[in-house]
């Protein structure tokens, strides 16, 4: 071996042990990463006590306002909220079952209920003043963005209706921020008020539709990924005026929008949901990869960190197994659609 060839193996060895110890520290440092939030997980999901709401106004005489409140997921959120000892605003687009829905939670929880209906499709100023006017005097703490529309069945975006592509972002998208900016004022007075004893909370339901791109409900996917990226920079904002706010993320709940009326070990109740959100809030459970995001429910966690730690949320991978399963859902429902048609023909 010439003197030339020893100085050139030399060094192609350091290299060689030095590319070996840079893998090896990027590996440590991924899998002390990786072991990290796996324990924050558990610790959030299953280890740490519930939140006591007293910080968000609870038993003080301060008001949560619910959006979407007269079914599902939103009517879950009243009802808890006032068990907790919150007085509660309740809108939705239903008079009647409003009403139905105020007297349960006034006979159960004794504490006061106003309600106010709009249909949130319409955009109409008269919707937002009517907010305005009810809470203008009230120490409002809380807010839950809950109303949503999503696809009334899974559609290629090219073929999608007109109304239904505006009802959604208009819903989803234009009402939530609209109302938040009424409502959000009012809880930073509630709170500045306070001294800051009693912080502010907003909530507002993302999805899995809009953490993950999903084809065949694309205008709904794009709707809750925009609440992701305005609920998190909303986040940054208000922390200093003491106003927690966080996106809400959930895989499917039994409900008149998802159409699921079985539970399984993934799909939970609105109860369970509700429950298992208001006891972790201020928790990433399995958002770990994300500020003021919250993903609540056990089962919804553990497949949130797992795609997250795996595959990725924007992976080619994820998209097409979401494009398959939609495609199924999309058939399945045509077919009960035709079904349905011929035996009211007959
Ligand atoms: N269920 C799921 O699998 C699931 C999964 C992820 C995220 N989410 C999100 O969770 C939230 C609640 O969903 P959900 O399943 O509980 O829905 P839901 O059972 O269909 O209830 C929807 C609620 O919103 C109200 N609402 C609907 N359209 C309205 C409009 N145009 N104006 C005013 N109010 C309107 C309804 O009022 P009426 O009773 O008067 O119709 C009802 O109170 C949504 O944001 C949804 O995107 C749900």
């Amino acid at each position: 071996m010439s003197v030339d060839q020893l100085v050139a193996h030399v060094s192609e060895c350091s290299i060689t042990k030095y590319a070996i110890y840079g893998a090896l520290l990027v590996g440590v440092f991924k899998l002390t990463f990786l072991a990290l939030n796996t324990l924050a997980l558990i610790f959030d999901l299953f280890i740490l006590p519930p939140v006591d709401f007293k910080k968000y106004g609870a038993k003080k005489g301060n008001w949560a306002v619910v959006t979407g409140a007269s079914d599902g997921i939103g009517k879950e959120y009243a009802l808890q909220l006032a068990a907790k000892g919150l007085n509660i605003v309740l809108i939705s687009r239903t008079q009647s079952k409003l009403e139905l829905i105020a007297a349960d939670i006034t006979s159960k929880y004794k504490v006061e209920v106003k309600i106010i209906a709009f249909d949130a499709s319409t955009d109409d100023v008269s919707n937002y003043e009517a907010i305005s006017q009810v809470i203008a005097d009230l120490p409002v703490t809380v807010l839950v963005n809950n109303v949503g529309q999503s696809h009334s069945i899974p559609v290629p975006f090219l073929e999608t209706e007109d109304k239904e592509l505006r009802d959604i972002i208009t819903i989803n998208n234009t009402a939530t921020l609209k109302i938040t900016q009424v409502v959000a004022p009012i809880i930073a007075a509630t709170v500045s008020k306070s001294n800051k004893k009693t912080r502010g909370l907003i909530l507002t339901m993302g999805s899995f539709g809009g953490l993950l791109p999903t084809p065949y409900l694309a205008t709904y996917s794009g709707s809750k990924a925009f609440l992701q990226a305005w609920s998190a920079a909303l986040a940054g904002e208000l922390k200093p005026q003491g106003i927690d706010v966080e996106l809400i993320v959930s895989y499917l709940v039994t409900s008149a929008m998802s159409k699921i009326r079985k539970t399984s070990l993934a799909i939970p109740n609105p109860k369970q949901f509700v429950k298992s959100t208001l006891r972790g809030i201020g928790r990433r459970n399995g958002a770990q990869e994300r500020y003021a995001t919250n993903t609540p429910y056990w089962a919804h966690a553990i497949m949130h960190f797992a795609i997250d730690q795996t595959v990725g949320v924007y992976s080619k991978i994820a998209n097409k197994l979401n494009f398959d399963m939609h495609k199924s859902i999309r058939v399945r429902a045509l077919k009960r659609a035709a079904r349905l048609a011929s035996e009211k023909k007959e």
